[in-house]
C-alpha cells in the first residue's frame, strides 16, 4: 500500500483547483437508474469512491463511460440486467446504498447489501428503511441484504425522516421522482449535495420543491429523460486545502471555492484569525498572524459545521493558541486520528463525544496511520508543519476522496510526495 511523506516547515504559495464533490457525484451517478436515457456528469472528480460506484452500476447493466480523463462520466441504464447490488462492492463503500431507492422505484424491486461496519460508526439504514417503506416498499433483511419490491409501484407520501441523514434524504427524493402522488419528506437534510441532485433530476425532468430546506416535496412523473450536469464544488476538499495555508503559512488561492458552501466552517477561521478573501476564481486563504487561535466547534448537519472537516480542523487547532473543544455530533467514533496526531506530539484528551485540543508550539513529525478518509488528509495537513518527516501509511483512504493530493500540494510548494508499494 502507497504511504506519503510530508516534510514539514515549507510556507505555501499558489493556486489549488477544487475538484467536483465526490458526495454529490454519489448520489448523481445512480439517479441514471431513474432513466432510460443517457446522464453525463461533467466536474467528476477521479477518486476511487467514483470507480467503486462505476463498477456498481456496471454490475447492474449500466453503460459508464469515462471521458476526459475521469472528468466527463457518460451514464446509460436502458438496459438494466440486475437489480441485486452485491456485497463485494457496497462493503467497499457504504454509499453504494444510494442504488437501492432508484431500483426499486424503476424496476419494483432491489436486493441491496447492507453495508456492514464502518471505521467511523454503526451507521445503520434504519432510516432510509423506514422511508421507503411510507412510500409503500416492503423491505425484508435475508442474508446480510436488504430485499426491497413495491409491487403495485411506489406511492408518495408524508416522510418525516427522525435524523435528517443525507443518504436517506437522497434515497427518498430519488425514489419519490417516480412514485405516483405527491411525497413530502420532512426534517430532510440541506447539504449542498442534495440541492445538486434536486438541480439534476429536474434536469431530467423530476418535478421536485424545497431541496436546500427541510421539507422538499416532490410530485411523481411517469419517466424521467436524461441530462448534462456540472457537478457541485466539492466543499470538504475546499475546506481542506483553506486549511493547509493556516497550518503550513503562506497562502493559498481555492479555485472554484464559494463560501456560501462553507459558512460555518468559514466563521470558525475567521475566529481563529484567518483571513478569507473572495476573488473572483474562488477564495483565497492566509493566517493574519503567527499562530491561530483556539475556537470551539460543534459538528451538526449543514448548515452547521461539517464532521468531514472534523479531523482537518483538529489538525489545524493542534498548534493554535489555548485550547479548544471539539464536539462530534454526527458519528460516535470519529476521534481516531486523535491518537495519531498524539504521536505527532499534540496535546489531545478524548472524552466520548469531546475532544480537547491544548495547543502546542510545534508538532513533530513521526510515522502515522490514516484511519479513514477524512483522518488520512489530517495527518498530512499536521504534517506541512511539523519537524522534520511525517510518513502516512495507508493511504487508499486518501485516494478514495483526494484527487492528486500531492499534486495538488506539491505545486503550491508544500514538500510531499508519494512512496509507492513494493
Ligand atoms: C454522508 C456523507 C458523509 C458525511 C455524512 C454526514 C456521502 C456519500 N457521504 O454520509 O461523507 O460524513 O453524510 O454529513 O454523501 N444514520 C442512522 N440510520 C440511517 C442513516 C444514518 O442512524 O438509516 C446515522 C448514521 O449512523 C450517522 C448519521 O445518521 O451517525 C449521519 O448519517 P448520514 O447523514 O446518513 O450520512 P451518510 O449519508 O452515510
Amino acid at each position: 500500500m502507497d504511504s506519503i511523506v510530508v516534510t514539514g516547515g515549507a510556507p505555501l504559495a499558489g493556486q489549488i483547483a477544487i475538484a467536483g464533490a465526490k458526495n454529490a457525484a454519489l448520489a448523481l451517478m445512480p439517479a441514471t437508474l431513474l432513466s432510460d436515457e443517457p446522464l453525463t456528469l461533467t466536474n467528476a472528480p477521479r477518486l476511487s469512491d467514483i470507480k467503486t460506484m462505476t463498477q456498481l452500476l456496471q454490475s447492474l447493466g449500466a453503460e459508464v463511460a469515462v471521458l476526459q480523463e475521469g472528468k466527463v462520466l457518460a451514464l446509460s441504464s436502458d438496459a438494466l440486467t440486475s437489480t441485486r447490488a452485491d456485497y463485494e462492492i457496497v462493503r467497499k463503500m457504504r454509499a453504494s446504498n444510494l442504488v437501492l431507492g432508484p431500483l426499486l422505484a424503476r424496476t419494483g424491486q432491489a436486493v441491496v447489501s447492507l453495508p456492514g461496519g464502518c471505521a467511523i460508526g454503526a451507521r445503520p439504514m434504519d432510516i432510509h428503511i423506514s422511508a421507503l417503506e411510507a412510500l409503500g416498499a416492503e423491505i425484508e433483511l435475508k442474508d446480510g441484504y436488504l430485499h426491497a419490491v413495491a409491487p403495485g409501484g411506489l406511492k408518495g407520501a408524508r416522510v418525516p425522516l427522525r435524523f435528517a441523514s443525507v443518504g436517506a434524504t437522497e434515497n427518498t427524493l430519488m425514489a419519490a421522482t417516480l412514485a405516483k402522488g405527491t411525497t413530502v419528506i420532512e426534517n430532510a437534510a440541506r447539504e449542498p449535495e442534495i440541492v445538486d441532485l434536486a438541480v439534476c433530476l429536474r434536469k431530467m425532468g423530476a418535478r421536485i420543491e424545497g431541496e436546500g430546506t427541510a421539507t422538499i416535496t416532490i410530485e411523481g412523473v411517469d419517466r424521467l429523460g436524461g441530462a448534462t450536469h456540472a457537478v457541485v464544488t466539492d466543499r470538504i476538499e475546499l475546506g481542506t486545502y483553506m486549511l493547509a495555508p493556516v497550518i503550513a503559512g503562506g497562502w493559498v488561492e481555492c479555485l472554484g471555492g464559494r463560501i456560501d458552501l462553507v459558512l460555518a466552517f468559514a466563521e470558525k477561521l475567521d475566529a481563529a484569525g484567518v483571513a478569507i478573501e473572495e476573488t473572483d476564481k474562488g477564495l483565497k486563504v492566509s493566517l493574519k498572524g503567527d499562530r491561530p487561535r483556539a475556537v470551539d466547534v460543534v459538528t451538526e448537519p449543514f448548515p452547521g459545521f461539517p464532521t468531514d472537516l472534523q479531523a482537518q480542523m483538529m489538525a489545524m487547532l493542534a498548534t493554535a493558541e489555548g485550547t479548544s473543544v471539539l464536539e462530534e455530533r454526527i458519528f460516535e467514533n470519529r476521534f481516531m486520528h486523535a491518537p495519531e496526531l498524539m504521536r505527532m506530539g499534540a496535546h489531545i484528551e478524548v472524552q466520548g463525544g469531546h475532544a480537547t485540543v491544548h495547543g502546542v508550539d510545534r508538532l513533530k513529525g513521526a510515522p502515522v496511520m490514516a484511519t479513514d478518509l477524512r483522518a488520512s488528509v489530517s495527518l498530512i495537513l499536521a504534517g506541512l508543519a511539523a519537524e522534520g518527516d511525517t510518513m502516512v501509511n495507508r493511504v487508499y483512504h486518501l485516494d478514495r476522496g483526494y484527487e492528486h493530493v500531492e499534486d495538488k500540494l506539491g505545486a503550491v510548494g508544500a514538500r510531499i510526495e508519494r512512496v509507492k508499494a513494493q
